[in-house]
């Protein structure tokens, strides 16, 4: 044997060791199925691993200052410097994993994957999803250019709305002379959190992922006989985890090879794009806006979404069948049409404030806005969902777990209705339009 094959060898035992701890010996067949899981967890670590080998590679090219960092991103396409595809394989893999987290705590919710023993994987998911969104957030701004620079500037301003806390909250991030600027010390405080950080203690939290997946004894089943009908790992699950992996990374390729990532044009402090949005994945809050009351729009609704996603585990109840979506068919029933009805709601909502809103000429006194575009909707929403939980569970039969996460699915479907329209119908002056 040579010296070269005999390293490839060790190499390899490690390699296949360090996998194979990560995964039980033996798994219960039931979870092979791709339908299960669609292999939006595995996506997402690929799209994860990419992320940081791109970011690591770009390091090399990027300045973080205010002076050169947009035209480091631009020399990144220069001729015979490979800079540029990292980016695109950086800028790819971000936006995409959005959407496969996203997906995958919906296939997680939607499965029961997320009572009993996976309680505390619940909540550790939370916080990756909440560190994802930050580390996206901080790498936003890094190129420089006026759509990045003015994106971060919305945020910074939505996130000064929260009562008290908002402004000694977001002064650190105002450094670029005026009380509303962001500037190099913004950037220097974001690229620190966007390269060290961030991406450090979401690792941390990736692995503790993993290994809870693993003491929980794989993914969810229906029952304790599915449970026990168990397969060793190697190979069945490696193959399928190596498959799915490969093909997500060979996507992220194409599309890197294809379609560059934006630079846009350098930032210009003063002077403002119009319509100023917010980076699409927070398009759903920024529309949100248009039509609630500031503290609502920003703080009110969303701390308690965050609160009761995140304590969601311990008040879900089980469905009939975990491991099934949606419990089975009733339930899947019932959550189509609750989706429809929050995509509906939403819909209506933003037509309505387009011919006028409550008022008819879209002109409310700001007090009055704090009760009908905060604390009306608030008990109207709260009342809805009470009699509906109510009418569904003692008059209709359905389970509590069923209607539980119908509800959930309203609200995503509500949330993806605003954003879809943040993003597509919103012209000068965020003013409705059809995109043309
Ligand atoms: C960077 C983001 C994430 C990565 C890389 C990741 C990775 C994974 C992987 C590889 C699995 C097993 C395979 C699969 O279910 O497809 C899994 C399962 C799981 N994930 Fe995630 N995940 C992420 C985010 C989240 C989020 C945001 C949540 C929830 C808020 C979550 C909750 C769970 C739970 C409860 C399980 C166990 C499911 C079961 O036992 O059937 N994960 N995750």
């Amino acid at each position: 044997m040579t010296a070269g094959s005999r390293e490839k060898q060790v190499t390899d035992g490690v390699l296949s060791q360090f996998v194979l701890h990560l995964h039980p010996k033996r798994v219960p067949e039931e979870t092979l199925r791709f339908t299960l899981s669609f292999g939006l967890g595995g996506i997402s670590l690929t799209l994860l691993v990419l992320l940081g080998i791109s970011g690591a590679m770009q390091l090399m090219s990027y300045e973080p200052t205010v002076q050169h960092a947009h035209d480091s991103v631009r020399a990144m396409y220069g001729d015979s410097n490979i800079s540029g595809w990292f980016r695109n394989i950086h800028y790819w893999s971000s936006n995409l994993l959005i959407v496969s987290m996203g997906l995958h705590l919906l296939r997680v919710l939607c499965t029961d994957a997320l009572t009993g023993g996976r309680r505390l994987n619940w909540v550790v998911g939370t916080f990756m999803l909440l560190l994802v969104l930050l580390i996206c957030f901080t790498g936003y701004l890094l190129p420089w250019s006026q759509l990045s620079y003015w994106a971060v500037t919305i945020f910074i301003n939505m996130a000064g709305y929260i009562p008290v806390v908002g402004e000694v909250l977001t002064a650190p991030f105002r450094t670029g002379g005026t009380a509303v600027e962001v500037g190099q010390g913004t950037l220097s405080t974001f690229f620190v959190l966007h390269t060290g950080w961030l991406p450090l203690t979401l690792s941390a939290l990736v692995l503790l992922h993993i290994w809870l997946i693993r003491k929980a004894g794989g993914l969810v089943t229906k029952d304790a006989e599915s449970r026990n009908r168990r397969v060793a790992v190697k190979p069945a699950l490696i193959v399928r985890e190596a498959a799915v992996g490969l093909v997500a990374t060979a996507l992220i390729f194409l599309l890197a090879s294809f379609f560059d990532a934006p630079a846009g044009e350098p930032a210009m402090v003063g002077v403002s794009p119009n319509p100023v949005k917010a980076a699409w994945y927070f398009m759903g809050v920024q529309e949100m806006l248009i039509h609630f009351h500031p503290v609502f729009a920003v703080c009110v609704f969303p701390a308690l979404t965050c609160i009761a996603f995140i304590s969601l585990p311990f008040w879900q109840q089980r469905l009939e069948s975990p491991g099934t979506w949606f419990g089975g068919r009733r339930g899947r029933k019932l959550a189509l049409v609750a989706a429809i009805g929050g995509a509906f709601a939403a819909t209506i909502l933003v037509a309505y404030d387009a011919i006028g809103g409550l008022d008819g000429n879209g002109t409310e006194v700001p007090a009055m806005a704090l009760v009908s575009r905060g604390w009306f909707s608030l008990v109207l929403l709260g009342v809805g969902l009470g009699a509906g939980f109510l009418l569904l569970t003692r008059k209709k039969h359905y389970l509590k777990g069923e209607v539980i996460l119908a509800a959930w699915m309203a609200v995503f479907a509500w949330m993806v209705t605003l954003t879809i329209t943040g993003i597509w119908f919103r012209g000068p002056g965020m003013q409705l339009l059809f995109p043309s």
